[in-house]
């Protein structure tokens, strides 16, 4: 599982450990959180979410990345900024004060899966969409492609051409609400794993015509995806629902495959029509 799918399970074994520390006996525990919960807002003029967030990190020293991506993506949906924060994550991982996020060196499983059981004999023009550290991005190009990788944080890029010096991957900022007009129509595989569920809505529709609109005709979109359950989560990631995939159904675009796969994830296959 790639570490940010195991984000959510890092993240309530390290609070477990911190409940463990002040582990009392049954109902004199819940007292004593209790008389301690009030103390803090008694003394606390300040006593809000955010404020306790905000407390939470500072104390935090294991370099926990995923509870800072929480702490920057609420600040960034609050000044109405849904993506502002991917860079300062990046950021903030490539100076070291937190681990490198989505810092997987391999290309995702189902990427790779999905590749062997689809043998291509001409490789052709390939795009990975947010492609972070350029793990998947890497992997297309020693399969014969000729990839772009592109992300929005410039970090991220920077990040992805030092981690792999030499590399056949062309990569580039670019933002898929802002396309540049020679990304357009411009792939025959477009590879989209784990962005769109990284925002919401506004701007996750137009995004996603934006991915839709880097396919040639006749050329196929890979997709992975977290897969909405019902079961409620703390957003960012934000887990899609079968409609929130059809907003890929746009340009000529149609779904080929959508499966449900262990995560829960979504793998699914769409080509643009010619
Ligand atoms: C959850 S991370 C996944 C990274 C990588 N695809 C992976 O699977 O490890 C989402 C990535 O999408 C990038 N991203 C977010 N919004 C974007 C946008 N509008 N255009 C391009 N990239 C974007 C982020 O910077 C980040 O690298």
């Amino acid at each position: 599982m790639p570490p940010h799918c195991g984000r959510r399970h890092d993240e309530s074994a390290s609070l477990d450990q911190g409940r463990d520390r002040g582990r009392q006996p049954g109902r004199a525990r819940g007292l004593i959180n209790a008389e301690a919960n009030r103390a803090i807002r008694a003394h606390s003029a300040e006593f809000r979410p955010g404020a306790a967030a905000a407390r939470r990190f500072d104390r935090v020293t294991n370099r926990d990345w995923a509870r800072r991506a929480d702490q920057l993506a609420a600040q960034a949906y609050s000044a109405g900024e849904p993506t502002a924060w991917f860079d300062r994550l990046y950021a903030e991982g490539a100076a070291g004060t937190i681990d490198m996020p989505w810092s997987r060196t391999d290309a995702h499983p189902l990427l790779v899966r999905w590749t062997d059981d689809r043998p291509v004999t001409e490789p052709g023009r390939a795009c990975v969409v947010g492609c972070g550290l350029g793990a998947d991005a890497e992997f297309l190009a020693g399969r014969g492609w000729t990839t772009t990788g592109f992300d929005l944080s410039p970090t991220a890029v920077e990040q992805a051409r030092a981690r792999h010096p030499g590399s056949a991957v062309t990569y580039r900022v670019a933002d898929l609400l802002d396309l540049a007009d020679d990304l357009i129509g411009a792939f025959d595989l477009v590879v989209e794993i784990h962005t769109l569920q990284a925002m919401p809505n506004p701007p996750r529709a137009a995004a996603a015509r934006g991915v839709a609109s880097l396919l040639a005709p006749g050329a196929t979109l890979f997709v992975v995806q977290f897969r909405d359950t019902g079961v409620p989560t703390q957003p960012p990631p934000f887990p899609l629902s079968r409609d929130d995939l059809a907003l890929l159904e746009v340009g000529g675009v149609v779904p080929v495959r959508v499966d449900e796969v262990d995560g829960p994830l979504w793998r699914a296959e769409f080509v643009r029509r010619v």
